[in-house]
């Protein structure tokens, strides 16, 4: 069974996409890293952002490890690296190349093959997983995700203006709208939650309700 979760950043897609995999003794992906970690194997290669052939190149050849709540590049730890605000910035480069988008979604794909997944990200109810047989999109007011986005900032010890936080979110999601390959947007057929006002907590009750009740008794199996 695959179950996706797609929506705006700061909506909280990881943390609740990580705690209902759990919950449900799912796979849990997280397509974001992905592009993140590209983007920072780019950047430490050199390599030219408008050299899409060269950045899709490396991207299908990164030896990525997924190693429960850490990220490896060819062995090396970027678990912290990749959520740099350099590392943000940089993965819409990559975000945007669709010669990159073709290679992630292959092994997203290749990664969900014969597994139960609960997978977040931008794409995976539309793109990825357009079969899923859960799919939610999960939304929440500008200003709500950009507070939730600074005050995570805050606890890491980077100091910022909400406004500015507020600011560079806006810019994100129009980028991650406008794009032509896999943008952001609901699928058809994906249940819309507004996180606004719920605890975690909640929201993961929530979609783990749903998904049981969606989910046949063969889906655990
Ligand atoms: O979710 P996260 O903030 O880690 O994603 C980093 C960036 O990667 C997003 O801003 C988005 O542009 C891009 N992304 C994407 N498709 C996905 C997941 C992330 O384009 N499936």
């Amino acid at each position: 069974m695959i179950v996706t979760i797609d929506g705006p950043a700061g909506a909280g897609k990881s943390t609740v996409a990580r705690e209902l995999a759990r919950r449900l003794g799912f796979c849990f992906l997280d397509t974001g890293a992905m592009y993140r970690a590209v983007a920072w194997a780019a950047a430490r290669q050199g390599l030219a952002w408008d050299d899409q052939t060269a950045v899709a190149e490396l991207a299908a050849h990164l030896p990525l490890v997924f190693d429960s709540h850490r990220i490896l590049v060819d062995g090396q730890d970027v678990t912290l690296a990749i959520r740099s605000q350099e590392v943000t910035h940089n993965t819409r480069y990559v975000a945007d190349n669709p010669l990159v988008r073709a290679q992630l979604v292959a092994l997203q794909r290749r990664l969900a093959h014969g597994r139960h997944v609960v997978t977040e990200g931008r794409d995976q109810g539309t793109v990825a997983f357009p079969a899923a047989e859960c799919k939610f999109f999960l939304i929440a007011s500008p200003r709500e995700r950009a507070r939730r986005r600074w005050q995570q900032l805050q606890e890491r010890g980077e100091s910022m203006m909400l406004e500015d936080v507020l600011a560079q979110q806006n810019q994100r999601d129009a980028r991650d709208a406008r794009r032509a390959c896999g943008p952001l947007t609901p699928a058809p057929d994906a249940l819309i939650v507004d996180t606004d006002g719920l605890t975690q907590t909640q929201v993961v009750d929530t979609l783990e309700r749903l998904v049981r009740e969606r989910g046949t008794a063969d889906a655990w199996e």
